[in-house]
């Protein structure tokens, strides 16, 4: 979604703006745009619709663009993807440049009256309002403080940055349920919506709150909170520029894909004792009394982080015994859910950044609930307003369609599963043997790696079908879902997951010989009736491509394409059996020349609702 970057310092501006704008491109958007002040004084803006590079063009060879600019990728929200739509936008005069994430709600109510009193409008975006309203605030005060003026007009979520050609030296930026952080290098300093637009310049961050103001400028930076100044404590990230680039692989999906041997073992690290069968969650440590008493959970999130979330409604149930329901954020935002006494709110989310799992956060609070965050980004906002919590430690992931990040959340639902399991009934050798079994998941999901050329000739095999349906059941019935989606995230294909038991209750009247169905079927406990449901699909005469555990040989006749994964427990299939069908929708966007790390229409956090 829309990425913000700005810069005060000693070094030329828009170099440095415009590789944070190309580090922000995996959040996905349609535009970009720059302000800067060139010594003259006055502010440049140039914009352009497409990708950075597009934007590049057009800047490039300017020289004397000065020490002080803000950028900004677009994700349409008002107004069609056109250059005048595209940030910054500015103030009749010319002397104010904002870029901004999120939306203004009553822009509509402001514009007409700003109309009213003589403002001229060059865009149809909710965020230009802003820069008109600045404009109407006395110059004689500091832009911070023109900011806090403007700020309660405003109704809706923002990250906002703001120049003014009067102070050229600043950068104003304020957010309300948009995240913003800021980096320190010596007499530099940067902002952004997320580090990755400057983390090659520096680590140390410092994350703002709702409401709080930032003045940026080289003497250094000043947070406000309802015009008093405050202190705020700088964070080292541990992540570095490496984990941003591609390091030869042609995509960051596949990149990442093939870092999940590794994610899980850093999921697990520190965390497992294996002589007792338990785990150690060092962020659940100050609610364990609570987590005990619990008497459900209701686990919250959006896209992939919910189908994780499904996947540990099976795990929790059957290993923890403890009841638990997994919601879509958007519902339960909406819903009026009963929350008894026990209850728990769990939210899942990679980014810790999606306006919907926060607000669902924000009305379990309100409840007096206790929440929890499965998160994977360090310090995000969900991570910081959660009572307590497991990060996931998946790493960067800049692909848009989530790969190692739900298999992350995935064995982090196992470690849960374990902490609450052993808190309550689960053995001791139950608990050794989940260990056991997670332990041995990077080996198999390497021997599951090194299958990729037979993969990606099965996806050359499959690109030009216009359906897929996925289907499996119990633990594999949220994969089939989550594999559905992927498919139709990256190659754009119409893909339908499908719990196998509701075949008959519709989605069978679709197939014949143009449908494929990909069927997960592993030798568990219900591998007979995925059986029935795969011969009831032959029947019909569909294509048929099977997941099923190495050394099974009852597929080789009568399906048409089968993909072995080694054993497993149950609970753990959706981490092996979603490997390869990663790999299938990557291979099918390549074969079909699509760019699978950044899907058209799609970002990678939904920051806006
Ligand atoms: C977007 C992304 C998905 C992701 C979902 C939830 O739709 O494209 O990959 O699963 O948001 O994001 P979160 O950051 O909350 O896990």
């Amino acid at each position: 979604m829309c990425g913000i970057v700005g810069y005060v310092g000693n070094k030329e501006a828009l170099p440095i703006l415009l590789e944070g704008l190309k580090r922000l491109e995996y959040r996905g958007y349609d535009s970009a745009g720059v302000a800067f002040i060139p010594s003259g004084g006055k502010i440049g803006v140039e914009r352009a619709v497409g990708k950075v590079a597009e934007l590049e063009k057009k800047i490039a060879g300017m020289q004397d663009s000065g020490f002080v600019g803000i950028g900004h990728t677009r994700w349409a929200t008002h107004g069609i993807p056109k250059e005048e739509n595209a940030h910054p936008h500015r103030d009749c005069k010319n002397n104010i440049a904002v870029v901004h994430n999120g939306i203004i709600e009553n822009y509509q109510e402001l514009k007409n009256a700003l109309c009213a009193r003589g403002h001229v409008f060059r865009s149809e975006t909710d965020t230009e309002v802003i820069a008109h309203l600045l404009e109407e605030e006395s110059a004689s005060l500091p832009l911070e403080d023109r900011l806090a003026r403007v700020a309660p007009k405003l109704i809706g979520t923002y990250g906002l940055a703001v120049l003014d050609a009067r102070s050229p030296e600043k950068i104003v930026a304020m957010r309300l349920g948009s995240p913003l952080v800021l980096g320190l290098k010596d007499d530099e300093y940067f902002i952004a919506s997320d580090p990755a637009a400057f983390i090659s310049h520096t680590r140390d961050v410092l994350y703002l709150d709702d409401r709080e103001i930032v003045a940026l400028t080289p003497q250094g930076i000043q947070i406000f909170e309802g015009g008093v100044q405050k202190k705020k404590e700088v964070q080292t990230l541990e992540w570095d520029v490496m984990k941003i680039e591609k390091q030869g692989f042609p995509h960051f999906m596949l990149k990442e894909i093939h870092e999940q041997p590794k994610v899980i073992e850093d999921v697990l690290r520190g965390r497992i004792d294996s002589k007792e069968g338990l785990a150690h969650l060092g962020g659940l440590r100050d609610v364990e009394k609570k987590l005990r008493e619990a008497k459900r959970l209701i686990i919250v999130g959006c896209g992939s982080a919910f189908y994780a979330g499904s996947i540990g409604k099976y795990m929790l149930e059957e290993y923890a015994g403890i009841a638990v329901d997994c919601e879509l954020a958007s519902e339960f935002r909406y819903r009026n859910p009963v929350f008894n006494e026990g209850t728990i709110v769990l939210a899942v989310s990679q980014s810790g950044e999606t306006a919907d799992t926060l607000a669902a956060v924000h009305e379990a609070k309100h409840k007096g609930i206790l929440t929890l965050g499965m998160v994977n980004v360090v310090g995000s906002t969900i991570a910081r307003e959660t009572d307590a919590g497991i990060y996931t430690h998946a790493g960067p992931e800049i692909g848009v369609a989530s790969t190692k990040a739900f298999v992350s959340q995935v064995a982090a639902f196992a470690l849960l599963t374990l902490f609450l399991g052993r808190q309550r009934n689960m053995t001791s050798v139950m608990g050794r043997h989940i260990i056991d079994e997670l332990a041995a998941l990077p080996e198999k999901i390497r021997i599951i790696l090194s299958q990729q050329k037979d993969i990606e000739k099965i996806a050359r095999k499959y690109a030009d079908v216009k359906n897929f349906l996925y289907i499996g059941r119990k633990y594999n019935a949220p994969i089939a879902l989550e594999a559905a989606l992927k498919m139709k995230e990256v190659s754009y294909i119409h893909a339908e997951g499908y719990p196998a038991g509701e075949m008959k209750h519709g989605p069978i009247a679709l197939l014949d010989s143009s449908f494929p169905v990909i069927a997960f079927a592993p030798q568990d406990s219900v591998y007979e009736k995925m059986k029935s449901a795969i011969a009831e699909i032959k029947a019909r005469q569909a294509p048929v491509l099977v997941i099923t555990t190495e050394g099974n040989t009852e597929f080789s006749q009568g399906v048409d394409d089968v993909i072995f994964v080694p054993k497993t427990i149950e609970m753990l299939e959706p981490i092996s059996n979603i490997i390869p069908l990663q790999l299938l929708a990557y291979f099918i966007a390549v074969a079909k020349g699509l760019d699978p790390d950044q899907p058209r229409n799609l970002a990678k956090a939904v920051t806006v609702e």
